[in-house]
C-alpha cells in the first residue's frame, strides 16, 4: 500500500516508517524537521521537508495517491503549549485540518491519528478507559482533543475512515528528551553522563509506560481493525517515578542521586490506562514489560556510545 507518515522523522513516526517499510509498504514521509532528525529517516522512504500547515501539501497528495495516512506530526511539548497556545493550535489543530482537507480531496481511505492520554486531564478514576471524562489541563491536551473531533466530523461528512490511538507515555529508541513522555530519555541522558536526576514532586506519581515497538504494532493493526473507533494504547500497568528510576539505575549499573523539586501544576499525579477495548478489537497486545523495553532502549544507546 502507499502510506504517508507525517512526522516520520520523529521518535514514533520513524519507528513506524521502519516497520511499514520492512512489511513492504511504499512509504512517504512529510516532516518539517522541527524536532525530527534527518538521521531518523529510513533511506527507502520518500521524504518531503514541508510543514503540515502548508497548503501545498495537497499537491503531494495528488501526486502520491495515498491509501492510508498516519498523522503523527505534532507540537508535543506541554510546556510550550502553555507558553504559546497559538503556535500549538496552529500546528496541532490547523495542521491536522490541512491534512484532513488533503485526505478529503484525494479520496484517502483511512487516517490513523496519534493522540494522547493528555486529552483526559486529571483522571476521576483509574485505569482510564476511552469513555472517561475529557478535561485537558494543558493546551496540548486541548489541541489534540480538538483534532480528534475534527477527524470524526470529517468521517461523518465525507466518509473518511479513521482510527484514533491515544498513547500513554511512550519510550524507546530515538526519543527526544524534550517531548511528551520524555522522563525516560531525560533519566537516561543523565545516567549516561553519571549526573544526578531531578524529580518533580516526591516521586510517587505514576505513569503507564509503553515501549515504542508496541505503539508501532497498534498502528499497524489499525490498518485492518478499529474502523471509526478510539483506543487507549498503553500497558494497563502503572509505575512510580521512583520505581522507574531504580529499575533504570540497576540496568545502567550506576550509582546516581536524586534532586527533588516542587511538582508542576500541569503534571498529572497518577495515570494508567484500561486497555480492554484495544485488546478485544484491535487484535493487538503489548509485548514488552517495562524492564525488557528499558533494557532494549539502554542497550541501543550504549551500543551507539551515546
Ligand atoms: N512520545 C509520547 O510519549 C507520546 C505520548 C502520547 C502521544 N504522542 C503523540 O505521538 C506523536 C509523535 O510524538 P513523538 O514523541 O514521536 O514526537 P516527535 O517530536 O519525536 O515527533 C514529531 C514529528 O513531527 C514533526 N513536526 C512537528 N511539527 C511539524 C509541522 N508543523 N510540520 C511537519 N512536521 C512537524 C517533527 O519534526 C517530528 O519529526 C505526536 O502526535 C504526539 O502527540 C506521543
Amino acid at each position: 500500500m502507499k502510506i504517508l507518515v507525517t512526522g516520520g522523522a520523529g521518535f514514533i513516526g520513524s519507528n513506524l516508517a521502519d516497520k511499514l517499510i520492512s512489511s513492504c509498504h511504499d512509504v512517504v514521509v512529510i516532516d518539517n524537521l522541527s524536532t525530527g532528525k534527518v538521521e531518523n529517516l529510513n533511506s527507502k522512504a520518500k521524504f518531503y521537508k514541508i510543514d503540515i500547515c502548508n497548503k501545498d501539501i495537497v499537491e503531494i497528495f495528488e501526486k502520491e495517491k495515498f491509501d492510508i495516512v498516519y498523522h503523527v506530526a505534532a507540537q508535543i511539548d506541554i510546556q510550550k503549549s502553555i507558553q504559546d497556545p497559538i503556535n500549538d493550535a496552529m500546528i496541532n489543530v490547523m495542521g491536522t485540518i490541512n491534512i484532513l482537507e488533503a485526505c478529503r480531496k484525494n479520496n484517502v481511505k483511512k487516517i490513523i491519528y496519534s493522540s494522547t492520554a493528555a486529552v483526559y486531564g486529571n483522571p476521576n478514576y483509574l485505569g482510564i478507559d476511552e469513555d472517561h471524562y475529557k478535561q485537558p489541563i494543558s493546551f496540548y491536551g486541548s489541541s489534540k482533543l480538538s483534532s480528534e473531533y475534527y477527524i470524526s466530523t470529517y468521517s461523518k461528512l465525507y466518509n473518511l475512515d479513521y482510527t484514533i490511538l491515544r498513547y500513554s507515555n511512550v519510550y524507546g529508541i530515538r526519543q527526544d528528551k524534550n517531548g511528551e513522555g520524555g522522563v525516560i530519555s531525560i533519566f537516561l541522558d543523565k545516567m549516561m553522563d553519571s549526573e544526578d536526576v531531578t524529580i518533580f514532586g516526591d516521586g510517587s506519581a505514576t505513569r503507564d509506560y509503553i515501549y515504542v515497538e508496541d505503539v508501532v504494532d497498534a498502528n499497524i493493526s489499525s490498518i485492518e481493525y478499529g474502523s471509526g473507533e478510539i483506543f487507549n494504547i498503553g500497558t494497563g500497568k502503572y509505575t512510580s517515578v521512583l520505581k522507574l528510576f531504580n529499575i533504570m539505575a540497576d540496568i545502567c549499573n550506576k550509582d546516581i542521586g536524586m534532586i527533588f523539586e516542587n511538582e508542576r501544576l500541569e503534571d498529572i499525579k497518577d495515570s494508567y490506562f484500561e486497555i480492554d477495548k484495544s485488546l478485544n478489537i484491535l487484535n493487538w497486545k503489548p509485548k514488552f514489560c517495562l524492564e525488557n523495553g528499558l533494557k532494549k532502549t539502554i542497550d541501543y544507546y550504549e551500543s551507539k556510545g551515546i
